[in-house]
C-alpha cells in the first residue's frame, strides 16, 4: 500500500528528479491511487505539489504550475489509512519551515502521544495523518543534528507501527534518505544516480541492479554514494541483486488494460514458472528450496498461510499436496492464523503464499510460524521482497510483474508452483505416486497450450460478460478443485464488477445457499470431468437443481462432455486436463468474463475502487 518514490541525480539541477520520479509513480499507482504526490530539492530549496485522487490530477497541476530544476526528488501515492483522501491529508507532509518534506508508506502506531507531545510543543497541525507526525519530529531532530541521516535514526527509534520513510531537505539538496519497518524499500542503483522505491518497479527504467534493505536500517542515496546503517548506527552491507524482468514487461503491450495483458500472459506465466525444474529424467530439481532434506522427509503437517486470491491457489494445493504426498494441508487466511494459537511445531512446514511478498498479515503469520520452531517456505513472486528475505526457502513464481490491482496470472504461477512442492515431497519422500511424478510433470507442460486455447476463444465469453452487464447478482458453484475456482470467480466479479458475487461449494448447496435461487438468477458451474463421475455426477446433479428453480447456468465444462449440455443456458469448453490441474484452465473463463463486465460497465478495470496491490499494513 502507498508507492513510494526517491532520486538522487548529477550535481546540476534539471527536470530529471521529477521525470524520474513521476515515471516511477506511474509503475506504483497500483499500490494506492487515492493522492500522489511530490517534492524536489535544488538550489531553489525545496518545492513540493500534491493532490487528491489519481497520478493523473498531480500530472495536471504540474502542467500548470512546474517545479523547479532540481537535484533529488521523494514522491508518493497514497492508500489512505489515516484522514480522508484529500488535498491536504495527502504525502509529502512538511515541516513548519517547509523546509523538510516526509512521505510514509504503513501505520505509526503511536502517532497519538508523539502528536500530543508535539503540540505541547506549540507545533500545528495542518493534516489528519500520522505523517506529519514524523516531519514536525524530523524537522525538530534535523534542527538539533544538522544531519538527515542522524535525525532519521533517531526519529525512527521513537516510532512504532510499521513505516517506510523517505526524507529531503532543503539543506542537502542532493541527499535522500530512508527508513524502514516491517514495510519495504529496495534501493535501485544506477550510473551516476540512485534511486529508492517501495519495490524495484519503482525504478526499473533506470536500473536493473538493486539492494535490499533490511528491518530497521536506514539508507543515504546521494548522486555517487549509497550508505546503509542499522539501528545502532553502524555501517552494513545492503544485499545486491539484479531484478530479473526489464521495463517493457510493465508495460500494457497493445491490450487495453493491464488485466487483459496479464490475463494473456498466463500461458507465460506458467510456462515460466515451470522453466528448469526439472531433469531429462522427469525428477524435480528444486535447488532453491534451502530447507534440509531431512526437515521436508519428516514434515507431519503442512499449513498454507496467504490472503484472498493467493489463499484460494492455496486451498488448491490442498487437494494436490494430500493426495500426492499423504500429508495433512490446512489452508489458513493469514490474518487469521497468529490469532488462534495454531498447534505449529518443528515438524510443521508452513507454506506462505504472496505474490507480492509484502503482503503484511502474511509476514505476521510466518513470523509467528518461524518463533513456534516451524519451518517456512515462501511462494513469492517478487524478488528480494519481505516474505522472501524472512522465509527459510523460497519458490519464486516467475509470473513477471503484474500490475493490476486484481491478482490473474500470479493465481496460475502459484498453483503451479504449488504442485511444483507436491510433487517435488512426493519424489523424497517416496510416497505411492513417486512412479507417476514425470508423467504430472508432463502434464503439466502441456497446460500452456491449453489455457491458449481458452484465450484464443475468449470472444465467446466476452459476449456473454457484455449482455449482463446490467446484473446484479452472480453466484459460483465448484466442488472439489472447482470449489476455489468458485470462491476466485467470485472474488474477481466483486473487486473488478462491484457486483455481489459468492462462491459455494456445490454441496453446500441444499444446507442453505439454494434459497437465493430465482428465477433468472445467473450461475457459474464449475464441472469436473466426466472422467472422474463420482465428482462429476455430483455437479450435474446440482446443476439440475438449481436450473428447475429458474437459474440461469453458465456451465465450464471440459471438451466431450455432453452430460452437462442440456442443463446449461450456456456452456463454456476447456480442453481436457487432469483433475487436479483443472483450476488453471477452469479459472480462465471466469477472469475473462469478470474483466469484460467490468469494462462493459465503463470500470478501471487495472483499478478497482478502495484496493491496492500490496497490502502492507495489517
Ligand atoms: C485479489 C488479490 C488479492 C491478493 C491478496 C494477497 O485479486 O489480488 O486478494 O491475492 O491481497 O496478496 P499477495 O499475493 O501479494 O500476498
Amino acid at each position: 500500500m502507498c508507492g513510494i518514490v526517491g532520486y538522487a541525480g548529477p550535481g546540476s539541477p534539471s527536470t530529471r528528479p521529477l521525470d524520474v520520479t513521476l515515471d516511477g509513480l506511474a509503475r506504483l499507482e497500483y499500490r494506492g491511487y487515492d493522492s500522489a504526490g511530490i517534492a524536489v530539492v535544488g538550489p531553489e530549496g525545496l518545492s513540493s505539489v500534491k493532490r487528491s485522487g489519481k497520478l493523473a490530477n498531480l500530472r495536471a497541476s504540474l502542467e500548470e504550475t512546474p517545479l523547479p530544476a532540481a537535484t533529488a526528488a521523494v514522491g508518493h501515492t497514497r492508500w489512505a489509512t489515516h484522514g480522508a483522501p484529500t488535498d491536504v491529508n495527502a504525502h509529502p507532509h512538511l515541516s513548519a519551515d517547509g523546509k523538510l518534506a516526509v512521505i510514509h508508506n504503513g501505520i505509526i502506531e503511536n502517532f497519538a502521544q508523539l502528536k500530543r507531545e508535539l503540540v505541547d510543543l506549540g507545533t500545528e497541525f495542518t493534516s489528519e495523518t500520522d505523517t506529519e507526525v514524523v516531519a514536525h519530529l524530523l524537522a525538530r531532530t534535523y534542527d538539533e543534528v544538522h544531519d538527515l541521516t542522524d535525525a532519521m535514526l533517531a526519529v525512527a527509534r521513537r516510532l512504532e507501527g510499521a513505516f517506510t520513510l523517505l526524507a529531503v531537505h532543503a539543506d542537502q539538496p542532493g541527499t535522500v534518505v530512508g527508513a524502514r519497518r516491517n514495510s519495504p524499500l529496495v534501493v535501485g542503483l544506477g550510473d551516476g544516480e540512485n534511486f529508492l522505491g517501495s519495490d524495484v518497479a519503482a525504478f526499473i527504467s533506470g536500473t536493473r541492479e538493486a539492494m535490499e534493505i533490511d528491518q530497521d536500517q536506514v539508507v543515504t542515496i546521494t548522486a555517487g554514494s549509497v550508505r546503509v546503517i542499522d539501528a545502532d548506527g553502524r555501517e552494513v552491507e545492503g544485499r545486491r541483486f539484479t531484478v530479473d524482468w526489464d521495463a517493457d514487461a510493465a508495460v500494457k503491450d497493445g491490450f487495453d488494460t493491464f488485466m487483459d495483458k496479464e490475463i494473456h500472459d498466463q500461458p507465460k506465466a506458467v510456462a515460466d514458472t515451470l522453466l528448469g525444474r526439472h531433469d531429462d529424467d522427469g525428477d524435480l530439481v528444486l535447488d532453491e528450496l534451502r530447507v534440509d532434506e531431512s526437515v521436508l522427509r519428516t514434515v507431519d503437517k503442512i499449513i498454507v498461510v496467504a490472503c484472498g486470491t493467493a489463499a484460494y491457489a492455496g486451498h488448491v494445493a490442498k487437494y494436490a499436496v494430500e493426495h500426492w504426498c499423504r500429508i495433512p494441508v490446512e489452508v489458513e487466511l493469514a490474518h487469521e492464523f497468529r490469532y488462534r494459537d495454531p498447534v505449529v511445531n518443528v515438524r510443521t512446514l508452513v507454506v506462505a503464499i504472496s505474490q507480492s511478498g509484502e503482503t503484511m498479515d502474511t509476514i505476521m503469520a510466518i513470523r509467528h510460524a518461524r518463533e513456534q520452531g516451524a519451518k517456512v517456505l515462501a511462494i513469492v513472486n517478487t524478488h528480494g521482497s519481505t516474505i522472501a528475505r524472512e522465509s527459510d526457502a523460497v519458490l519464486y513464481t516467475h509470473a513477471g510483474p503484474e500490475v493490476a490491482v486484481a491478482s490473474t496470472k500470479a493465481f496460475l504461477a502459484q498453483i503451479t508452483a504449488c504442485y511444483l512442492v507436491g510433487l517435488y515431497l512426493s519424489q523424497l519422500r517416496g510416497y505411492k505416486y513417486v512412479d507417476e511424478v514425470a508423467g504430472y510433470l508432463d502434464e503439466l507442460g502441456k497446460l500452456p497450450a491449453k489455457i491458449q486455447d481458452i484465450l484464443d476463444r475468449e470472444g465467446e465469453i466476452k459476449a456473454v460478460a457484455e449482455a449482463m452487464k446490467d446484473t446484479s447478482s452472480v453466484l459460483f458453484l465448484g466442488r472439489h478443485v472447482g470449489y476455489p475456482v468458485a470462491l476466485e470467480g467470485a472474488l474477481k466479479l466483486k473487486e473488478l464488477a462491484y457486483i455481489h458475487a459468492e462462491g459455494f461449494a456445490a454441496g453446500e448447496l441444499k444446507h442453505g445457499p439454494i434459497a437465493l435461487i430465482e428465477p433468472g438468477q445467473p450461475v457459474f458451474v464449475v464441472v469436473p470431468t466426466p472422467r472422474r463421475p463420482t465428482l462429476h455426477n455430483k455437479v450435474v446433479s446440482n446443476i439440475q437443481e438449481i436450473r428447475a428453480r429458474g437459474a440461469r447456468t453458465f456451465v465450464i465444462a471440459e471438451e466431450g462432455d455432453e452430460a452437462v449440455t442440456e442443463y446449461a443456458d450456456v456452456v463454456f469448453r476447456v480442453p481436457q486436463t487432469p483433475t487436479l490441474m483443472m483450476p488453471l484452465v477452469t479459472v480462465v473463463p471466469l477472469q475473462i468474463f469478470a474483466c469484460a463486465l467490468a469494462g462493459a460497465k465503463g470500470l478501471d478495470v487495472d483499478q478497482p475502487r478502495n484496493l491496492a496491490k500490496s497490502v502492507t499494513v495489517e
